[in-house]
């Protein structure tokens, strides 16, 4: 059995999700009678402590829902220089709702939040007024680095002041508040909008939330429909996502003690540096061509992804064991010592 370690987006339904699935009561949710999917966005807004949430298909597309919901063309919008929002998201931003994006300097996926003044735009006869914050935690490329409490509210402060809202990337924010040993709305509580992915680490087949004020999701399930999002009987993947929220947080803790087993265990190989990981995502890099070590750990039935010409990235998530990580462990050594580094 191959070791799939390219992404916790890998992960297959639990037996408990197919289940689900199978009775689900299910409606029109175009037509807003789906009762699993309205259970789902009610329980999604509770858990992050806002009034009201939607079921959408994708994190970009709650990403993108959240940023055309919050703003007008020619507004500009502030991200941290490394975003998912502006990296993977096919220059959405831009072609979708029309924004300027102005990037504010990050230190490990974390915004330099002294930074944010500086980069923040009036509106004027000449310039982009910003309208958006956007965060992201834990932070995809930075290799799921987590932004603190003590960070969140700091921002919160600035953009009050700056009258502002904030939006959050939150993909994997319950990994995020697992790392800091925090309940997710104490993260979510400082951020207007919380787009959160259900699978991911949460291991759902399909679909994202995106979490606001009951205004604010009124006016995103407008963009929902635009977007071509709206979904008919979309409580049988909604009945994953109650799956996903009810039992499959906590789990997430295993994720992180493999992901660290594996970097404590490959700490000193010759050829590799670990980036010592914070949630479940491992970054080495690697002298050699990371495609180089890809290739033959694939070998191994160990899958990696080379992220850069000299970084592999390894994810932990639900479809790997101790088992897995052992093999995994072996397999990175015996590669190392093979003569490739
Ligand atoms: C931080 C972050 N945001 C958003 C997304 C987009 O999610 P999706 O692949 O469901 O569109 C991802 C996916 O990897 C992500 O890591």
């Amino acid at each position: 059995m191959p070791v799939d370690l390219r992404s916790d987006t890998v992960t297959r339904p639990t037996r408990e999700m197919y289940e689900a699935m199978a009775s689900a009561e299910l409606d029109d949710d175009v037509l807003g009678h789906d009762p699993t999917t309205l259970s789902l966005e009610r329980l999604s807004a509770e858990m992050t402590g806002k009034e009201g949430a939607i079921f959408v298909p994708s994190g970009t597309m709650g990403n993108q829902i959240a940023l055309a919901t919050h703003t007008r063309p020619g507004d500009s919008v502030l991200f941290d220089d490394d975003a998912h929002m502006l990296f993977y998201e096919c220059g959405a931003t831009a072609v979708v709702s029309g924004v300027q994006a102005r990037t504010v300097h990050s230190t490990n996926g974390v915004i330099d939040v002294d930074k944010i003044k500086a980069r923040y735009l009036y509106s004027s006869l000449h310039t982009p007024g910003t309208t958006l914050l956007c965060l992201e935690n834990s932070h995809n490329r930075a290799g799921g680095t987590v932004t603190s409490v003590e960070t969140h509210r700091k921002c919160r402060s600035i953009c009050d002041e700056l009258g502002i809202p904030i939006h959050l990337d939150g993909a994997r924010v319950f990994n995020a508040a697992i790392a800091l040993g925090v309940k997710v709305n104490e993260i979510t509580d400082l951020v207007d909008t919380v787009s959160i992915s259900l699978s991911k680490g949460l291991a759902s087949p399909i679909g994202s939330v995106l979490c606001g004020s009951g205004e604010f999701i009124d006016r995103a399930k407008i963009w929902r429909k635009r977007f071509g999002g709206g979904m008919r009987q979309s409580g049988i993947l909604a009945a994953c996502g109650i799956v996903s929220l009810t039992s499959m947080v906590d789990r997430l803790t295993e994720d992180h003690q493999r992901t660290k087993s594996l970097a404590e265990s490959l700490s000193g190989m010759p050829g590799i540096s670990v980036v010592p990981p914070q949630t479940n995502i491992l970054m080495i890099d690697t002298t050699l061509p990371a495609a180089n070590w890809s290739e033959a750990l694939e070998k191994e039935d160990v899958w990696v992804v080379a992220m850069g010409p000299n970084r592999v990235r390894a994810v932990f998530h639900k479809d790997v064991d101790d088992d897995g990580l052992e093999q995994a462990c072996l397999a990175f050594q015996k590669v190392g010592h093979s003569g490739l580094s």
